[in-house]
């Protein structure tokens, strides 16, 4: 699908217009400026070419008032597509707080998608339109690149990191997405496409399948085989480590004073590297576990963490029953 200006992809979410807009402005100051000095050219040309064989011009020693005016003029020009583009890349930027979480997880060469009522897909991401969407995203291997032209947005992922992108669709359809970032000799087929639905037939697939586990719940599970619960207990029981409920999202004071907000980047860093930033109180005995688990059960412990908050039920919820240990969910929770 194209839209009605030559090389420009469809539009279909709400970010596209912002981005178009900014990029028409562009092209259009761009157009005015070499038709305007094209045209002073041409006249000039013809307005002060050489009459006779031995004319010489009139010095001209220089002028204020005209080099005030071609840099005050371009530098206005400059300060209102640096401030406008600045907006549209802030709201690019910022994913709202109620939006709906997608984990992605990039690998040589492929897309692995989970939502967080446990449906996995590959090379494709269903999502409702209208609804705003978060995507939590990192790599196995190298840095790749999510991009989706059609939503005007574009995001590296990056080995040892999460980054986000949100959109909200307002097409139904099928847009591509596409690996942005050189990452190997099949990088061009890491293509995929986000399949946009109305919110009652996004529903229907999503309880499509409903043997799959949550990740708050598989990563509930692996909290409990890896042994993290014998230090760690949701409201503090075992008492060696911090209490987990209600930790995501706060304001937590370090040893040695520093105060940081828990987020994906510091519970990550706390379970591959524990050292790094311990919380004040207590001492530095958490083992690293650092190659022992994948991309994927590491989004599961951030899932399960952050399903711990201060008024959901305990981490003593049965694994049977996900909707219990997950956030509400925006469609019905499988059973
Ligand atoms: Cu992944 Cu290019």
């Amino acid at each position: 699908m194209q839209s009605w200006v030559p090389f420009v992809p469809d539009s279909a979410s709400t970010m596209s217009w912002k981005v178009d807009a900014v990029y028409f402005y562009l092209s259009g100051v761009t157009l005015f400026f070499t038709l305007l000095i094209s045209a002073i050219l041409v006249f000039f040309v013809i307005r002060y070419r050489r009459r006779t064989p031995y004319e010489i011009p009139r010095p001209i020693a220089g002028s204020h008032k005209l080099e005030t005016l071609w840099t005050v003029i371009p530098f206005l020009i400059s300060m209102t597509i640096f401030g406008w583009a600045a907006k549209v890349y802030f709201d690019q930027s910022s994913p709202p707080k109620n939006a709906m979480e997608v984990y992605v997880v990039g690998k040589q060469w492929m897309w692995k998608i989970q939502h967080s009522t446990g449906q996995r897909e590959i090379n494709e991401l269903h999502v409702p339109i209208g609804k705003k969407i978060k995507l939590i995203m990192t790599t196995e291997d190298v840095i790749h690149d999510f991009f989706v032209p059609a939503f005007r947005v574009k995001s590296d992922v990056v080995p040892g990191k999460y980054t986000t992108l949100w959109f909200e669709a307002t097409k139904t359809g099928k847009f591509d997405f596409y690996c942005a970032e050189y990452c190997g000799m099949n990088h061009s087929g890491m293509i995929g496409s986000v399949v946009v639905m109305e919110s009652r037939e996004f529903d229907n697939w999503l309880s499509g399948n409903t043997s799959n586990t949550t990740p708050a719940v598989a990563g509930q599970q692996l909290f409990q085989t890896l042994g993290c619960v014998s230090c760690h207990g949701a409201t503090g029981e075992g008492g060696r480590g911090p209490a987990l409920n209600g930790l995501f999202g706060r304001e937590t004071q370090l040893v040695g004073g520093q105060k940081i907000t828990a987020d994906e980047a510091y519970i990550r860093e706390s379970i591959l590297n524990p050292q790094a930033q311990l919380v004040d109180g207590f001492g530095p005995i958490m083992p690293t576990f650092q190659g022992q688990i994948s991309e994927d059960q590491l989004v599961q412990l951030l899932a399960y963490i952050k399903s711990l908050q201060a008024n959901s039920p305990q981490q003593s919820a049965p694994a049977s029953s996900p909707a219990a240990a997950t956030k509400p969910s925006p469609a019905p929770a499988a059973k």
